[in-house]
């Protein structure tokens, strides 16, 4: 039997593919540093766990409201407007499983062959999978790193047509750790308000960040909630990535198309992990605090210790978990280097090509993982250097 054509356009995400190699290699009792995957590794915090185990009790085991539960959509709507200083109700907010479904269903409801989509390169593979799977154009924006991978304004303009449909942004950023200014999501903003395009703001890591303010939505911005998709979650803020729960924030016709699509797929996303999902929002967050100060611990640790091999240079990231290093003194290209330090040095990571043609030269370390095994990825990293700098290896 023969698929259909549009599953040659989809894409996957590498680093699955990658821990399932470094696995097998520790299968051969080979021991691996596990940097390639993008999830905290920090438990859900108890009185999560706790309140899913009491909504199962209580019988929150039958389906749910398709958009979600209206306590927890309220819980989302209060918390989305107070961190990004908009006005949204219950209304305005779609749960679904995990935050990718705020990728896949707007895309699904909104794009056609011929709409131009403008994304983030380096970033996340799953824009470029939908947008190729939907027959759409991708218009790649490549992340400049001396801009802190932000991207240049007059390449955005230049990039803006009457097809342009959808804009993508993603700040704190996966691969990279950047954040957009706000002065620079001001002067998007500007671009965009008087035209008929949708922002699909991916905010996933928007709790994530080491910088003295929270980072900055588009929507907070005169005339751009009405054109905004916010996506976030609890994956990564509370360490729930196996839970599958994820939301969008956006205008009502577009929670409407969501709401079809979900009907059509899932029904409704698990009704006692919602349970457990106001308790997450309506709760402590110290957890989140405690999570993200251990972060910037690694953080430090694993910037400065990448900046000592040779042919490295890793610029601080203001948020997520990701340290970005540039590789392009290696002499060697990010896939060969990625799968030299899996094979010889023991160490997963993942080669920034994964996340587009802009990625190449740089490698994607993920920090989630302990200050001892980080020290430990630096060591094995510098003891294989002399394969691209036989006089300067340690
Ligand atoms: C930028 C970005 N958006 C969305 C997601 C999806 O999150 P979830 O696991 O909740 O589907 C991820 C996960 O890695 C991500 O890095």
């Amino acid at each position: 039997m023969k698929l259909a054509e549009r599953m040659s356009r989809i894409g996957v995400e590498s680093a699955f593919d990658v821990l399932v190699r470094a696995r097998a290699l520790e299968a051969q009792g080979r021991s691996v540093v596990h940097l390639e995957i993008g999830e905290p590794d920090f438990p859900t915090p108890a009185h999560i766990v706790e309140a899913a185990k009491q909504a199962l009790d209580q019988g929150y085991t039958h389906y749910g409201p398709t958009q979600g539960l209206p306590e927890l959509r309220e819980a989302i709507a209060a918390h989305v407007s107070r961190t990004r200083g908009i006005q949204a109700g219950p209304q305005h907010v779609s749960v679904v499983p995990g935050g990718k479904p705020i990728i896949f269903f707007p895309m699904l409801a909104l794009l056609e062959p011929g709409d131009e989509v403008i994304y983030p390169n380096p970033g996340f593979p799953i824009y470029e999978s939908m947008i190729n799977f939907l027959g759409a154009t991708p218009v790649a924006m490549p992340l400049e790193e001396k801009r802190g991978f932000s991207f240049d304004l007059d390449l955005f303009r230049d990039r803006l047509t009457d097809r342009t449909k959808m804009v993508i942004l993603n700040s704190p950023q996966n691969p990279t750790g950047g954040v957009i200014p706000a002065e620079d999501l001001r002067a998007i903003a500007d671009m965009l308000r008087d035209r008929d395009v949708v922002v699909l703001s991916d905010e996933i890591y928007s709790r994530i960040h080491y910088g003295a303010e929270p980072p900055v939505s588009i929507s907070s911005f005169p005339g751009m909630q009405e054109k905004t998709i916010i996506l976030d979650g609890f994956s990564k803020t509370y360490a729930m990535t196996g839970w599958r729960m994820g939301y969008g924030v956006m205008p009502g016709w577009l929670v409407e198309a969501v709401n079809k699509l979900m009907v059509n797929s899932n029904s409704c996303t698990a009704s006692f992990t919602q349970r457990a999902g106001i308790a997450a929002i309506n709760g402590p967050q110290d957890c989140v605090e405690t999570m993200v100060a251990e972060f910037r611990r690694r953080r430090d640790a694993i910037c400065q210790g990448l900046n000592q091999v040779p042919g490295f240079r890793c610029a601080i990231p203001g948020g997520a978990f990701y340290a970005f290093a540039n590789v392009n003194g290696t002499g060697m290209s990010s896939k060969e280097l990625a799968d030299f330090l899996l094979y010889e040095g023991g160490v997963s990571c993942l080669n920034g090509g994964c996340f587009g043609e802009y990625g190449e030269g740089y490698i994607r370390f993920s920090y989630a993982n302990s200050l001892t095994n980080l020290e430990e990825a630096v060591r094995r990293i510098k003891a294989v250097s002399h394969r691209w700098a036989p006089a300067l290896a340690v």
